[in-house]
């Protein structure tokens, strides 16, 4: 295990990243210097530790942040009690082999207190998730915009007190963002807020982790007991369930799956819809086999906790 450097300020991380690249050098992987930035709110997890691996792979010099982001919370208590474990996160990422982590404090991020302009996430933000989270989906796209912007390896680094006399501006460098495809919205509105504002990074998707249950890795899992956590299975029983008709060239029965899940007690639907995976508007299917990739998305309450979870559906020509 390597132990990753922390930053706990904005000029400190450029002056790192600038010096972690020149550091890397010729050794680039292929051929051109590459930065992989990956954004959480700590508490890792397996699903974390997929999107820093995919990180680790592509790119020579990798950057985690940790941040719990109080412009995405609704509810105070939410943000009071959203666990903060920054020395085992350490761990995890130390073990996946991340360089440079930024843990800024509020103060950092947001010096006037809460910032007054924001990225509006628009129409696409106020469905699904955005429905019960009024402004949830501004805050992600703004403390990510900021990020963003934090670590671009292609701006010039801030003159810094702890930066190296050593550290020289990086030339081109390639520069990717990951998330996780487990948050399918947030993942859709990253995608089109990095291409309409137009944003030096490329944002990659990093498929959904599951435990051998089925149940997709949250930080939210840990509230489930015994009995909810099985009954929360059946979640991706019926994603499965429509994926495989899918793939076999067969019309998604979205009514049929929406009643598997009625017939588990203890799990409350919000919301289970077959729609399109880039502007998640839903698709009409009944009846109907796909003719494209689609994603099937759903949102549940399960005793204490509301999940999310969703699954590409790739119908078998679209698959070959
Ligand atoms: O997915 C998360 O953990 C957060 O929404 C993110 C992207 C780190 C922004 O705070």
């Amino acid at each position: 295990m390597t132990t990753p450097r922390v930053l706990h300020t904005a000029a400190d991380l450029k002056a790192a990243i600038a010096e972690a690249l020149a550091a890397k050098g010729g050794a680039a992987k292929n051929g051109a210097l590459s930065l992989g930035l990956v954004p959480t709110m700590g508490a890792l997890h397996q699903g974390h530790r997929a999107l820093m691996d995919a990180a680790r792979a592509e790119n020579d010099v990798v950057v985690a942040s940790v941040f719990v982001n109080p412009l995405q919370f609704n509810d105070p208590q939410d943000l009071d009690r959203y666990p903060r474990t920054l020395e085992a996160d350490l761990q995890l990422l130390g073990d996946a082999g991340v360089d440079l982590v930024f843990a800024p404090d509020e103060a950092e991020v947001y010096p006037g207190g809460a910032p007054l302009v924001r990225i509006s996430a628009g129409e696409l933000g106020s469905r699904y998730e955005g429905a019960s989270r009024p402004g949830h989906f501004d805050g992600v796209l703004t403390v990510v915009a900021k990020l963003l912007h934090y670590a671009s390896p292609t701006a010039s680094p801030t003159a810094s007190p702890t930066a190296s006399p050593t550290a020289a501006p990086p030339g081109p460098v390639r520069y990717r963002a990951y998330f996780g495809q487990k948050d399918a919205q947030q993942l859709a509105l990253i995608r089109r807020m990095a291409a309409d504002l137009s944003f030096n990074a490329e944002i990659v998707g990093v498929a959904v982790v599951r435990a051998p249950d089925g149940l997709a890795e949250s930080s939210r899992n840990i509230f489930l007991d015994p009995e909810h956590r099985r009954a929360a299975t059946v979640l991706s029983r019926a994603l499965f369930f429509l994926a495989e008709q899918v793939s076999a060239g067969a019309p998604p029965d979205l009514a049929a799956a929406i009643a598997l899940v009625g017939e588990e007690p203890l799990v409350e639907l919000d919301y289970f819809d077959i729609v399109d995976p880039w502007t998640l508007q839903p698709l009409d299917t009944v009846e109907r086999p796909l003719e494209k990739p689609a994603l099937a998305l759903l949102a549940a309450r399960v005793g204490p906790v509301r999940l999310i979870d969703n699954l590409p559906l790739e119908p078998a020509a679209a698959a070959g």
